[in-house]
């Protein structure tokens, strides 16, 4: 089967062509246009799209040697996302769709994310036999799911304020660094001491209410977005840039550590032994290293997606309309934006 998967739902404008369950093409660009800003602005994101569109379908068909009468099926993201933004990618694929005479797909992004570390299941890139804990982390959300094998879910954990990903973009927008601040924050820590300052971990055992968090597997960013901005107020500019890396390296070990634990929490005390983690914050360096280190420990398996996977593309959505499919259930004609997308959202059962 050969699937084009179509990805506009923020900030990156992504085709990519699946076939027989392998990646032959995912073509991402990433908008330059908002850096000015210092986040999203979605009209410009919208006319953005609406600018590439053509040309990076174009490019994706012709990297995978794949004519567009040679596809099957289009899958495009139905939401969550900017509506604008959602909508530009969403009317091209059905519009193609339409005209090849070839049925559509819709995809809900955040499960998109969920499965991206299954990217290339026909490459033997399985998903597992068992149920997972899978943990989502992006700009605008942070989920933790049982994942069971029909590709079925539940939500087990989600951010009561901020996503992780937002998380590390306003601290490092505080510290004055560019949009998305996340890869710079990365980059940063590497050269910087985690331990420089302890920053909140909020419903933690290392939080002040440390009786409230036992067991509860949400979490809350937004506390520590005000500590550090109150604490960079109490230091004097010279200070704070002398001292930027270990800064970025105390706001990073922050979130990590939260991200980690709980997810632990909800593999162990379910008795699951697989995790995975998906996202734009899954290409984060500590996380991948720290998760990796505590699953070890604990004899967990652990999924991760190429970093290419990690941040928003089209193969992901691609990959997830073969993952239906393959399983039964069916594709639709024509579907209608969904910019605030339920996670139970996507294709019916057959
Ligand atoms: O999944 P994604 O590409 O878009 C959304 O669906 O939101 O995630 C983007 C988010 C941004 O907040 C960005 O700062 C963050 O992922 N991100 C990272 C890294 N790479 C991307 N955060 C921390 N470390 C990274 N290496
Ligand atoms: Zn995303």
């Amino acid at each position: 089967m050969n699937i084009l998967g179509i990805e506009t739902s923020c900030d990156e404008t992504s085709g990519a062509v699946l076939c027989g369950g392998r990646v032959c093409s995912n073509i991402v660009s990433s908008q330059r246009c908002h850096e000015i800003f210092g986040g999203v602005v979605p009209e410009l994101a919208s006319r953005e799209h609406e600018r590439l569109i053509v040309s990076i379908v174009d490019t994706a068909l012709a990297e995978s040697n794949i004519t567009k009468n040679e596809l099957d099926v289009i899958a495009a993201t139905a939401g969550p996302g900017l509506i604008g933004a959602v909508m530009v990618g969403l009317c091209f694929a059905q519009g193609m769709a339409y005209a090849l005479q070839i049925p559509f797909v819709p995809v809900n992004h955040i499960e998109a994310h969920i499965f991206s570390p299954f990217i290339n299941e026909g490459a033997g890139n399985s998903v597992p036999e068992g149920a997972y804990v899978s943990l989502t982390v992006s700009g605008g959300h942070t989920l933790l799911a049982v994942v069971a094998p029909d590709l079925s879910y539940n939500v087990i954990g989600r951010t009561l304020d901020d996503a992780a990903g937002e998380a590390f973009d306003k601290t490092g927008k505080m510290l004055g660094l560019p949009y998305p601040a996340g890869p710079v924050i990365d980059k940063l820590s590497e050269k910087g001491n985690p331990a420089f300052h302890l920053f909140p971990r909020a419903l933690t055992s290392r939080s002040q209410s440390s009786k409230s968090w036992q067991g509860n597997l949400d979490f809350s960013f937004s506390g520590l977005k005000t500590s550090v901005l109150t604490w960079l107020q109490q230091h004097s500019p010279e200070f704070i840039e002398y001292h930027k890396a270990d800064i970025a390296a105390s706001i990073q070990d922050a979130i990590v550590s939260v991200l980690v634990e709980k997810t632990i929490e909800a593999a162990n005390s379910r008795n699951i032994m697989a995790v995975s983690i998906a996202g734009g914050v899954s290409a984060n360096s500590a996380l991948r290293k720290t998760m990796k280190e505590a699953c070890d420990k604990e004899g967990i398996a652990l999924y991760l997606p190429d970093a290419i996977y990690s941040t928003d593309n089209a193969a992901m959505i691609a990959t997830l309309a073969e993952l239906k499919l393959s399983r039964g259930m069916n594709a639709e004609h024509r579907y209608n934006v969904a910019p605030y997308a339920s996670f139970a959202a996507g294709a019916k059962k057959g």
